[in-house]
């Protein structure tokens, strides 16, 4: 018999950064989070190596920041939305500070601005300069354990929503440990989808291992609305060091003037665009894959720049090198592409809405309109902070006066169900990253959604992996559908932006189906 737990709290699935920001926000009304692992450093925001983008300096501003944002976003960016979410970078800065985030500072008291790619300025707040990510999740999740209103389930996995005419009245959750158990349903009123986005789905990724489209898969799977699932942004330079996840050389060190060479020592970067290494990042992406398929071993050279002081200036690099054998004091640092975030997913309104009632969604399983068609460095964490609280005051005003208390939520799992086959996922990553990758085709997108079909009957009754399946074949059937190229879509056989193609996609699990089914037909 299914288990069935009531709360009045408001359910909040993830806890990342987007998740802790809401439930404080919230707080004193009751909250319950759920994590699949204990607080703190499983989350992709921790992993942030770059900082939040915010137009502090007196010479910038955020109407700058909105034009950049734009100008990245390769013609698709909602301006409203970015003009919305610059306007509120630096009271977000002040409030993480206040926090105790000890963002980097100059001898005057002033942050120090980094410079990272396609931005016009200096404007990114940083921590010792790679430890943002994880600084600032330490902070947050400090402030949550002091906050008894937030009730934390660790070590749990959301694996759906319960939906009632279009309204969603619950969530499922289930163990999120290799031992499968019985699903249970949490009744709530309001639920937030703070889980990550989908790098994991792909072999080579820089996200955390937990994060491969579940959330968004979830969501789709119980009818919500998707945005522009084709989008999938690589990043450049994570390092070759063959570790999974591969570990991030951040965007920084090429603010800082470090130079991308190939194995016979040349500088190819400045035969591509006239920004060089700090061009928009899918220009460098795909540019760094061209070298890389040649057999010519990019490499981040960051000797002249740095020195020895690429080891204190960014320890994250200096521990990920030093594991990888990498001395990068002496020589390049091997780098390759490898999925790194998702401007699609769940489609949500101004408010953090999503098309299903009772339910909101910030972060990276959220697709605001914000990132468009390739994001902008130090937009996400940014992103993820202005709409956690956007959110959270919207749910505050839809579900009316909070209850004084809410008892905590209890949970027993029983052992039941199907267990995840990583095997099976390991053939959908590597699925993902040979024919929904870097570099697009029709004839490659087909293999990939058959193949997708393919595993997910294979998979038997496993939630989280129809989850997964479920955005992997979201992304393939979209990119399919866009026969042109535009920011980090990059279709071979299309290889030029369409302007009558400069729109949003908007899509359901049904479309994505329907598109999958007709290839599936069809003779290969
Ligand atoms: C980086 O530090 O290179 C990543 C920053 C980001 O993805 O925003």
């Amino acid at each position: 018999m299914t288990q069935e737990v009531a709360t009045d709290r408001i359910v909040i699935v993830g806890a990342g950064l987007g998740a802790l920001y809401a439930a404080l926000d919230l707080a004193p009304r009751p909250v319950l989070v759920i994590s699949p692992e204990p607080l703190g450093l499983g989350a992709s925001s921790a992993w942030a190596q770059g900082g939040v983008a915010a137009a502090l300096a007196a010479s910038d501003s955020p109407e700058a920041h909105a034009q950049d944002t734009e100008r990245a976003g390769a013609g698709t960016v909602d301006a409203d939305v970015a003009r919305m979410v610059t306007d509120h970078a630096r009271e977000h800065i002040l409030d993480l500070t206040d926090l105790g985030t000890p963002f980097d500072r100059d001898a005057d008291g002033g942050y120090v601005m980094s410079r990272e790619a396609a931005h016009s300025a200096a404007r990114v707040v940083r921590v010792k300069g790679d430890q943002a990510g994880r600084q600032i999740m330490e902070t947050l999740t400090r402030a949550v354990r002091d906050t008894p209103a937030v009730q934390v389930l660790e070590g749990v996995l959301a694996t759906g929503l319960e939906v009632e005419d279009g309204l969603v009245t619950g969530l499922w959750i289930e163990r999120a440990s290799d031992e499968p158990s019985a699903p249970v349903l949490i009744r709530a009123s309001a639920v937030l989808l703070a889980g990550g986005g989908s790098g994991g789905l792909f072999a080579h990724t820089t996200n955390p291992p937990r994060i491969r489209g579940q959330v968004i898969g979830l969501a789709a799977r119980a009818g919500a609305m998707i945005a522009d699932p084709e989008f999938v942004q690589f990043h450049p330079t994570a390092i070759d060091s063959g570790e999974d996840p591969a570990p991030l050389a951040t965007e920084a060190l090429r603010g800082e003037g470090a130079i991308l060479v190939n194995a016979k020592g040349e500088r190819f970067m400045t035969e591509v665009h006239p920004d060089a290494e700090l061009a928009p990042r899918d220009i460098v992406a795909r540019a760094i894959f061209a070298q890389t398929q040649a057999g010519l071993r990019p490499a981040l050279d960051t000797r002249a720049a740095l020195g020895s002081e690429v080891l204190n200036r960014f320890p994250a690099v200096a521990e990920a090198c030093e594991r990888g054998g990498i001395d990068p004091v002496t020589q390049p640092i091997p780098v390759a592409v490898a999925a790194h975030y998702h401007m699609g997913g769940i489609d949500t309104d101004a408010s953090g809405r999503a098309s299903l009632g009772n339910l909101w969604v910030c972060g990276e399983a959220s697709s605001t309109g914000l990132h468009g068609a390739n994001r902008l460095a130090s937009n996400g964490l940014l992103e993820a902070l202005v709409f956690a609280r956007t959110c959270a005051r919207d749910i505050a005003d839809q579900i009316g006066p909070a209850p004084a208390t809410a008892p905590e939520v209890s949970v027993t799992f029983e052992d039941d169900g199907t267990s995840l086959d990583e095997d099976v996922v390991a053939e959908l990553r590597r699925t993902m990253t040979a024919h929904v990758g870097v570099l697009r085709n029709a004839e490659g997108l087909k293999t990939g959604l058959r193949t997708i079909a393919r595993l997910e009957d294979m998979a038997g009754a496993n939630e989280s992996f129809r989850n997964m399946c479920a955005t992997a074949t979201l992304i393939a059937a979209a990119a399919l559908k866009r026969t042109e190229s535009r920011g980090a879509h990059c279709r071979t056989d299309f290889p030029d932006p369409d302007p009558a193609q400069a729109h949003r996609t908007r899509i359901t699990l049904a479309d994505a189906l329907a598109i999958r089914d007709d290839v599936v037909r069809e003779t290969p």
